[in-house]
């Protein structure tokens, strides 16, 4: 079996205290990663604070005999990302692989939606990643080494009633990733977004029971894992994870119907099923990829 070069490596995992981020704390400090177990110890919708969470997850990798460190900062701030990563530089002096995994849910009907329902959601999920991945960004490029993870859900990639806050700070994540991908390709750092489904107080009240019993967290960490290690070359990619199942989730670009006028909008209503197919439909690798497939589409060439 390969060996992931996990090993000495230094990772840090928000939301760490339960759930999930237990799990991923836990397996990455068993294949020899030194893990920073971030968690707030918040409740499910965000609120409180408590450093229990993280201290047990803390102690239970250290008496396996891994090495840890606990934070309780919030990712929900600047001064919060930039306290997460220090406590890495702190305690380990360096910092490889962010899995950005802190999350809340606050959900409500888009009718019933508050601004405070959004701005909380978005500033865990989205900004939090900007957050905690933006402070060890400079550390990353200057080692020439880094693995960034964030976790987006179902929801993001398919749309759920009564999560447009979440949904959007999900779909959010996806942009995050595929940037950072391109980016951060020249000093060996990718970036990838899982999508899991676990039982965890997230979900126990929300999956149906007899997945929830085969949807143990344990099943998702071994993907962490993986796209934590420097055996792992692939970037920009969002995969499922639940239960034992493991996927990729592409998007598509059908192959278009192209106008040598401007149409009326009779005539785009008319052809609107084709427009919409994307059978026979491909996936451009980047916007460039993208552009390029418009211009030749429209027989020009760049
Ligand atoms: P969980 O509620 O067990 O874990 C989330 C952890 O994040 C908690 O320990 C909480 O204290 C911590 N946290 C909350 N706000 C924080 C903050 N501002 N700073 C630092 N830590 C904070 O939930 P679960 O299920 O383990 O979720 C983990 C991630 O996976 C979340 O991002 C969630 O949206 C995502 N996810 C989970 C799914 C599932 O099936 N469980 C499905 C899709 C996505």
């Amino acid at each position: 079996m390969a060996d992931l070069g996990l090993e000495g490596r230094v990772a840090v995992v928000t939301g760490a205290g339960g759930g999930l981020g237990r799990s991923h704390a836990r397996l990455l400090a068993a294949r020899g990663a030194r893990v920073v177990v971030n968690d707030r110890g918040t409740d499910r919708a965000g609120r409180g604070f408590g450093s229990d969470a993280a201290d047990a997850v803390r102690d239970e990798i250290r008496e396996a005999g891994g090495e840890a460190v606990a934070s309780y900062d919030g990712v929900e701030t600047w001064e919060g990302g930039q306290a997460i990563i220090g406590t890495a530089l702190e305690a380990f002096g360096r910092v490889d692989a962010v899995v950005n995994n802190a999350g809340i849910l606050r959900d409500v009907s888009f009718k019933n939606l508050e601004a405070e329902q959004l701005d909380t959601v978005l500033k865990v999920h989205l900004y939090g990643a900007f957050h905690v991945t933006k402070a060890a960004w400079p550390h990353l490029r200057a080692n020439a080494f880094g693995r960034v993870l964030t976790t987006t859900s179902g929801t993001g990639l398919y749309g759920n009633f009564g999560q447009t806050n979440y949904a959007a700070a999900k779909a959010g994540l996806l942009g995050l990733t595929r940037t950072l991908a391109i980016e951060g390709a020249k000093y060996d750092i990718t970036c990838n977004a899982v999508a899991p489904l676990a039982a965890s107080r997230m979900t126990e009240d929300v999956l149906p029971g007899p997945l929830l019993d085969r949807l143990r967290p344990e099943w998702v960490s071994p993907l962490v894992a993986y796209l934590c290690s420097p055996a792992c070359q692939q970037t920009g990619r969002v995969l499922v994870a639940g239960g034992g199942y493991y996927a990729r989730v592409a998007l598509l670009e059908g192959p278009g119907v192209t106008f040598e006028e401007v149409p009326a909008a009779e005539d785009l209503a008319d052809r609107f099923e084709e427009i919409c197919a994307v059978h026979g439909g491909q996936e451009p690798a980047d916007l460039d990829d993208a552009t390029r497939r418009v211009a030749a589409a429209l027989g020009i060439e760049l």
